[in-house]
Order: C-alpha cells, then structure tokens, then sequence
C-alpha cells in the first residue's frame, strides 16, 4: 500500500507519524508493519516471521500469547472494563488486590504502591512525591534532585530532565530546574555533588541500577553507598527499574536481589508483559505517611487513565505467571547461553565484547581496525539483522539483546543463527 493509499492525500506520508518517520522517507516501513505475534515471534504484513530479541521495548517479557494474562483481561473486559483511581473515594478491588500483592513480592520495607500508566509518569511521580513531602514539612528549598549522566526515566516534561543524555537535553530545551547529572558508578563524583549542592537543598536522588543506555550495570557497592549516603542525610532514594524489574536480570527485582531498600522503587514495561499500559511507584511506610501528613492535603499527581482495571488484570496474571520461579530461572540459563554463545564469536567476526546481566545483553560490535562501529554502520547491521529474522534494538556501537525471557534453549540457537547471518550480511565486503 502506497503512502497516498494510507492518507488519502498526495502526501507522501503516513497518517501515523510514529518515531522512525523523516522527511525523505521512502517508504519502506510500509511492508515491515507488524500484524501479529506469538511466543518469542511476530509477523509483518507480508508474513515474514521474526525473532523479537527487543520485546517490543524490553516489554513484552512473557512472549505475545501468554493465555493466562489473555485470558485474565477478557475477563475483565467483562467484569468491570473500566473504573479510575485518581479521583473519588472509590478505588477498585482489583487494585486493592494487586497492590497487595505486588507490595509482598517487593522488598519487605516497600509496603505501599501508587499505580500509573507509563514509566516516565511513575519516575516523575516519585520526584513531584519527594518534593510534596518537602514542602509540607516547611522546607521548599529542598527541591533538587541528582540523576545520572546516560541514565532514562522517559521523555515527558520533568523525566525528559530527570534522563541524562545530552542530545535530547538539547532538544528538550529548557529544561526543568533542580535537576543534576553526575557520572554513573562514580562514588567520588557523587559524593562532591551532594557536597557541593549540599544535603539540605536535596530532595532526591533518582538512578537505575543497570543503565539501559549500553547496559551499564552499576556495582552493588556504589549503590550501597549511594543508599547509605542518603539515609543518613534524608534524601529520597529513587531507584527505577522500569526495564530491570520483573525478570530481566533474573530476579524480580535489582533492589531485592542486592538487599537494597530504597524509599521509593519504579516500575512498568514487564509488568503486564506489555499487554496494557501500567507503571508503579512503590513506596515505604515513612514515605507514605510522611505525604499524608502534609497539611496541604492530596499530591496532586496522576492521569484519568492510572490503574485501569484491564492493565491490572494483566499485571495480575503475570504475577502468577512469574509465581513459581521457572521464568526467572530460564532467564540465568538463557542468558548465561546467550553470552557464552556472543563471547565465543569475540574475534571471529565484528564482535568485540559481550556482557549485561540476564536477558539485558548487550553485544559490542567493531570495524577490521578495532574501532567501534558507527552510527550509520550501526544502523546497517540492524537492518541487515532484521533481514535475517532477528529484532534488536541498537544503543552506540551495542546490539542490545532483550528477547522475552520465555525463549527456550533452542530459540536461543536460531537468536544465534540469524545474528551470525544477519552480521556476516553487514560486514561482507
Ligand atoms: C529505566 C526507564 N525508566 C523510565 C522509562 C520511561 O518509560 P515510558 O516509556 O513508559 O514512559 C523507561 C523507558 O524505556 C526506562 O527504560
């Protein structure tokens, strides 16, 4: 179908404007729209069949047929398909029921939970939460908040500011005031920052703790330090695993896994395995009492569409789903068989490094000379990997591979071979 067939206009263009579209585009998207799914798998319009080592965007982490969370939304389609929990004094039940579910799940000093809709929402909850706090405790100037360099929270308003990647901060323009970047995994440079902007002026401190941007995985100890650093002064600790949380790394969460106890932990994307939008930002008692308490009543944060009941019968399922602990157990083995398998074509082909925690691999690709490949190079070996089957996002000279955490062993080896077809495609001479 031709771009004018699309619109009805002469215009070149597609109605939907969605994010690879450019000025001279030829077009080319129009044969690769998706149309269905199913397990590790999804299919384009001319039914050509890939591998979707992205889930969607590091989302869909139980495949795209999961019976159960379909299963639990068709039931809530009939039961009650919508409600809001924003307004009114009448939440739904089974927001209730999750809530409660999810807080035991979640480290044990987390014991509340605000649901929203997207992850950049929940990240930007938790700092406007922060900062309520504040200023019902008689201390506004506290307003600041210290993020990382490469780090994401999203492109919104506030979490636009709250992501450290400099380019967007140029297309944001301007951005939001009190907000500070330091570089990710330096304690030295963290403390200095907190120093310099002093303790009594900081309000929060936000970070994942693997940084999606080339998989930068934060050691256990700086995060420690950082948590201890802001226990002993009253700042919030914020911790976003909006991509981390539910599986990926192979434990439900980084925070649970390491012990940590942040005041407030995000989450979203695997959440409902991608099927309906929902995010949440889990908060400690403290945390939760210290905002009621404040004299200017309700936080003013949240969007009609928070909560939905058919995004939180998903969510439902896929605590269920995740229950028994076979899932995260696939994600070590998968993982540990993926990485092996890229660390063995370290020198044989254009792969120079591999590394990330379970399914968050990312895989470092170089020219003849050892350089790391370029944007445009970059770009080619996605496509040429898409040619073969194989979805992947890229992020600098990194092929990010995040498949669902479902795959099986043998998916795994067609993952393998489609990206040492696709690769050969790229790089051959
Ligand atoms: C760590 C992290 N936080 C926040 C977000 C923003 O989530 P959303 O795209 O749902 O706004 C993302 C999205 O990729 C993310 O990776």
């Amino acid at each position: 179908m031709t771009a004018a067939e699309f619109t009805g206009c002469t215009c070149k263009h597609p109605a939907l404007w969605f994010s690879a579209l450019t000025a001279d585009d030829d077009g080319a998207w129009a044969d690769l729209a998706l149309v269905s799914g199913s397990g590790c798998f999804v299919r384009d319009v001319l039914g050509r069949e890939y591998l979707d080592a992205r889930s969607a965007l590091w989302s869909t982490a139980l495949g795209y047929s999961n019976q159960r969370i379909m299963t639990a939304i068709a039931r809530q389609l009939q039961e009650l398909p919508a409600a809001q929990i924003i307004r009114h004094d009448q939440p739904t039940q089974i927001a209730l029921d999750y809530a409660s579910r999810l807080a035991g799940v979640l480290p044990s000093n987390l014991r509340h939970v605000r649901l929203c809709t997207t992850g950049a929402q929940a990240a930007e909850g938790a700092v406007l939460l922060s900062r309520f706090i504040r200023i019902g405790e008689g201390h506004p100037e506290r307003s600041e908040v210290l993020a990382l360099w490469d780090g994401y929270h999203g492109i919104a308003g506030l979490a636009g500011s709250l992501t450290g990647e400099r380019p967007l901060h140029e297309v944001l323009a301007p951005l939001c005031p009190g907000v500070r970047h330091v570089p990710a995994g330096d304690i030295g440079a963290f403390r200095s920052a907190v120093d310099r902007i002093g303790a009594g002026r900081l309000s929060a401190v936000i970070m994942e703790p693997v940084l999606g941007t080339d998989v930068q995985q934060l050691a256990p100890g700086y995060l420690r330090e950082v948590q201890d650093l802001c226990q002993a002064a009253d700042i919030h600790f914020i911790l976003d695993e909006v991509t981390t949380g539910f599986g990926r790394t192979g434990s439900l969460t980084v925070a649970g896994q390491l012990g940590l106890e942040p005041d407030m932990l995000l989450l979203s994307k695997a959440l409902t395995s991608g099927y309906a939008a929902l995010s949440a930002i889990a908060v400690t008692h403290d945390v939760l009492e210290r905002a009621l308490g404040v004299p200017a009543g309700v936080f003013p944060h949240g969007s009609t569409a928070d909560g939905l009941p058919l995004a939180v019968a998903a969510a439902m399922a896929v605590l269920d789903e995740l229950a028994d602990g076979s899932v995260l157990a696939n994600v070590a083995d998968r993982g540990a068989q993926l990485t092996s398998a890229f660390a063995g074509r370290i020198g044989n082909s254009a792969v120079r490094s591999v590394h990330g925690p379970g399914l968050m691999i990312a895989v470092g690709l170089a020219d003849g000379d050892g350089q790391p490949l370029a944007a445009q190079a970059m770009h080619h070996v996605k496509q040429c990997l898409r040619a073969a089957g194989l979805l992947v996002s890229i992020s600098s000279s990194f092929v990010l591979v995040t498949p669902p955490l479902i795959l099986t062993a043998t998916e795994a080896d067609l993952l393998m071979d489609r990206f040492d077809r696709g690769l050969a495609s790229a790089t051959a001479p």
